[in-house]
């Protein structure tokens, strides 16, 4: 019989050649797949049955029976090409990684920092896109995600006892519906996948911060009743090609993901665990979708990141690929310095490009990252706001050295000092941990004069807060007793609050530039935005305002802003009356942004 010769248009012949390319990636993979994790015998990602009851050879095998398989290795744009080919080139296994119910309701549980929200709306967009719906209801839902936290025993704590009330919802879910899908994602994923799987049947689902591709699959697999976890961390993971989908889209102010993981290394912190390396998204990227924020209405960015204003775009070309990073005077790095790519101020300059009627604002900041380019930045462009997140942990340099964060109470002062020079109207913020291992009352002391020297508008404030992992754990001993945390902390949150007061109270009689965010959440009679500064200001809703040409006279809508007259204010907001409508440029061409001193480079 004769073999009819199988002619390949350009379509096949691509796809095959991709195929072939994959294969071998494959094999590759799969070779050091069985050497590391095999000898190892603590493979990082797996599925497990509800019967993983077994001896460790045969858990493992089934493991690696219900693990990654070839189809895993391929990526969604063969599955597309399939599309093209005719039906007996199809090749079955690539098909079924699609293979859960359509149409599942997906309800999100977010806990911890804005990261998290950002991260939710990554999620949302890569669940969107495999066709599942959100329901803001927890009754409704088929699948419901936590997001999770660990940077603080309570913020576990909160979510032990979220799990616990998830597990009597499952359990008294009507048999005529399908069961209920419990995900736990995020930082605690990594750090208690075990504990985690093998408490009891509450979590179908466990995945880490830079597997939220694997979502889909992840939750397939949970329909024949399997549980599955990938806590793989990355090195390159930055969800670049992921439009965020927002989960409020009527918000005026949106946050974009600029960087992902920490390289610091501090040694209370658990972060660089959880989130694992440092790494930039491409700037096209973030200019992208800072663009198309824009194009929504959206008012104000907040640029995210463990240590945003480490960013740095390696794969762009720049006339000074050999630079080094410029630190703040008297400030160091545990890590050699990084050279060449675009950094955070070239990126700064870039994003507030988009459009000057956007404000951008940043965190969470280092303070050993703000060289006098990114001051100077902020200085000269008023779209920049001028509110700086300067975490100084603790006011005393042994306690400092302690924590590793490589910089003394002198050269944190001294940087203060220095950008209050260039940006006088600057509100700082900052987050300080009490208690920290040997900390004694002196040292604590030197965290309370180091508050009432800087005067923070903001302030986080945190007992500490022994990690597993840490540096701290391995070296040092939680020798604070909880009542004196407990005590220090009152102290800091006193301090602060009287600081505050002071600088609130110093704002009224004077104008200041409002965004609108919606009504206040007291009541309906009150409109609530936020000045420059980022501090809440509290406003009549229905007064008929003006532009400042007296022309145009309407009531204040979400999205606009308004230059207001601040009238009252305590430790946490301003009041306020509405003076006039206005523009961003409009009001800073005032003058109301005139520095005392020009910044030259
Ligand atoms: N205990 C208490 N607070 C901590 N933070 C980070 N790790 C700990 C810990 N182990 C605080 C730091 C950090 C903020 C996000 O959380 O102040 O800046
Ligand atoms: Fe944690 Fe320090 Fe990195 Fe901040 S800079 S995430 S505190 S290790």
């Amino acid at each position: 019989m004769n073999a009819k010769p199988l002619v390949l248009n350009s379509v096949q012949l691509a796809f095959r050649n991709k195929l072939h390319k994959e294969v071998h990636n494959y094999r590759l993979a799969l070779r050091n797949f069985s050497c590391t994790r095999i000898r190892r015998n603590t493979p990082q990602t797996s599925t497990e049955s509800d019967t993983a009851e077994e001896k460790p050879l045969l858990k493992f095998r089934n493991k690696l029976l219900n693990g990654p398989n070839l189809k895993h290795f391929f990526k969604d744009e063969h599955l597309r090409d399939q599309e093209n080919l005719p039906e007996d080139e199809v090749i079955p296994y690539l098909q079924d990684i699609n293979r859960y119910t359509p149409n599942r309701k997906v309800y999100f549980d977010v806990y911890g920092c804005q990261m998290n929200v950002n991260d939710t709306e990554i999620i949302w967009a890569i669940l969107k896109e495999n066709k599942f719906e959100r329901t803001p209801n927890l009754v409704d839902a088929d699948v419901i995600l936590i997001i999770t936290c660990a940077i603080r025993d309570s913020a576990e704590e909160k979510i032990w006892g979220r799990l616990n009330y998830l597990k009597g919802i499952k359990k008294s879910r009507l048999k005529d519906r399908p069961s209920l899908k419990i995900g736990l994602l995020g930082c605690m994923a990594e750090r208690l996948k075990e504990k985690v799987l093998e408490k009891d049947g509450t979590v179908d689902v466990v995945a880490g911060p830079d597997s939220y591709r694997d979502l889909p699959r992840l939750l397939a697999l949970t329909e024949n009743n399997q549980r599955s976890v990938n806590v793989l961390l990355s090195l390159d993971e930055t969800y670049a090609d992921i439009t965020p989908v927002r989960l409020n889209e009527d918000s005026v102010s949106a946050f974009v993901s600029i960087m992902r993981g920490c390289d610091n290394m501090c040694t209370y912190c658990i972060v660089p665990f959880t989130r694992g390396r440092e790494r930039s998204r491409l700037v096209s990227s973030i200019l992208r979708e800072v663009e198309h924020l824009s194009e929504q209405g959206v008012k104000e960015v907040t640029l995210l990141g463990q240590n945003v204003n480490s960013y740095r775009d390696v794969s762009e070309s720049d006339s000074r690929m050999d630079n080094v990073t410029s630190l703040a005077k008297g400030f160091k790095t545990v890590y050699k310095a990084k050279k060449g790519g675009l950094r955070f101020a070239d990126l700064l300059q870039r994003v507030s490009g988009v459009n000057p009627e956007m404000r951008v604002r940043f965190t969470s900041p280092h303070p050993k990252d703000f060289p006098d380019e990114v001051i100077q930045m902020i200085q000269s462009h008023p779209n920049i706001c001028k509110n700086l997140h300067m975490p100084a942990q603790s006011g005393n340099s042994a306690v400092l050295e302690r924590m590793r964060r490589g910089y003394t109470r002198e050269a944190y002062l001294e940087l203060v000092k220095h950008i209050r020079r260039y940006i006088p109207q600057v509100a700082l913020s900052s987050d300080f941990i009490c208690g920290f291992c040997g900390e004694t009352d002196e040292e604590f002391e030197d965290t309370i004069t180091l508050m009432e020297e800087v005067q923070y508008n903001t302030a986080f404030l945190f007992p500490y807060s022994m990690r597993e992992k840490t540096t701290a754990h391995r070296r040092f001993q939680d020798d604070v007793p909880p009542h004196v945390k407990q005590q220090r902390l009152e102290r800091m949150i006193q301090v602060f609050r009287q600081t505050a007061l002071r600088l609130n109270t110093a704002q009224i009689g004077k104008t200041h530039l409002v965004l609108i965010e919606g009504y206040s959440r007291r009541s309906k009679n009150f409109l609530q935005g936020r000045n420059d500064q980022n501090i809440k200001v509290i406003l009549p809703s229905s007064e008929i305002v003006p532009f400042k040409d007296g022309s145009g006279a309407r009531e204040v809508n979400v999205g606009d802003y308004v230059a207001v007259h601040v009238n009252d204010a305590n430790s946490q907001i301003l009041k306020a009356i509405p003076l006039y409508l206005t523009s961003l440029q409009d009001f800073y061409a005032e003058g109301y942004l005139r520095s005392a001193v020009k910044m030259q480079l």
